[in-house]
């Protein structure tokens, strides 16, 4: 479906954000869910997903950042012209009861960005390099961000899983939403074992259809006679901490 850009600006040094209107993907869309995009460039067949990281039900946000020729062709697209996306795709973050925490790594923060705004209230955990990025796509008051950075120019200096585990000496939460690299979702999983939280996580794997059929974005879950492969396109992206073999993702 050809959806018109509104929106194509650099919010950070290599990192963007698009607005494109499509009625029907903002107002179908969960917290979690993607977007399959078609880079507007001959030659590039592989669509690229990307997380729906806002929706005001007209148009979807993507927050994105520049890392091969795809993205690169995307951050130069011009408001008014059109970009053929699929969605919304996937498996989403489940309602969860409690007291709730987010934490993120990174631009792992896209989706996080949409589940924050939609739930009422929570604290956010996250981390950076260096400089934040889109923290004031957040627009929900009931949400308590903390940061923390690398190199220390903004928050905590330190890593987000310290700034996370340092939080739960005094504070509670019963359920625990994440999207960021692949051993900072490790750390998630641990600290859940240990405070006894249920966890959810978004994943990241290279696509092929994005439709469930080529197997392309498997990953092994637990399973009772052994792993089970489930497709991060169609099963997920988001899966349950419990069922993640962290050893083989
Ligand atoms: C469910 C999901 C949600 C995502 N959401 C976001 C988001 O909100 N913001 C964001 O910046 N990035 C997101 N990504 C990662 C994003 O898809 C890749 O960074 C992007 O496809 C890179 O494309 P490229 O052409 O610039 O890079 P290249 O390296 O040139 O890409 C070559 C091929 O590898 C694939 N590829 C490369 N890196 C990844 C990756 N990390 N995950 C999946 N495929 C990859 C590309 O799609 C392309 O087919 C998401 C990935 C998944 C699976
Ligand atoms: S990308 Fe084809 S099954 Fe997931």
């Amino acid at each position: 479906m050809l959806s018109m850009i509104e929106y194509n600006e650099r919010v950070s040094d290599d990192i963007y954000l698009m607005e494109l209107r499509s009625e029907r993907v903002a107002q179908m869309a969960r917290p979690g869910q993607f977007v399959h995009v078609l880079v507007d460039s001959e030659g590039y067949i592989l669509r690229r997903p990307f997380s729906i990281c806002d929706t005001d039900g007209k148009t979807i946000k993507i927050l994105y950042r520049v890392k091969g020729v795809g993205t690169r062709i995307m951050s130069r697209m011009i408001p008014a012209s059109s970009m053929d996306i699929i969605g919304p795709l996937g498996r989403g973050f489940d309602e969860m009861d409690g007291s709730v925490a987010i934490v993120g790594g990174g631009i792992g923060l896209a989706p996080l960005v949409y589940l924050a705004n939609t739930i009422k209230r929570g604290s956010m955990f996250l981390g950076f390099n260096g400089k934040p990025f889109g923290i004031d796509l957040i627009r929900n008051p009931g949400i308590d961000i903390r940061v923390a950075t690398m190199d220390g120019s903004s928050g905590y200096r330190g890593n987000v899983i310290e700034l996370f585990e340092a939080a739960l000496n005094d504070e509670r939460y019963s359920c625990v939403y994440a999207c960021g690299p692949k051993a900072m979702i490790k750390e998630v999983k641990r600290l859940c074992n240990e405070y006894g939280m249920v966890g959810e996580a978004s994943f990241e794997e290279r696509m092929g259809c994005a439709l469930g059929s080529c197997m392309v974005c498997s990953i092994p879950l637990k399973d009772k006679s052994g792993p089970k492969y489930a497709r991060v396109c169609k099963d997920g992206p988001v899966f349950n901490l419990s069922e993640v073999i962290f050893g083989r993702v």
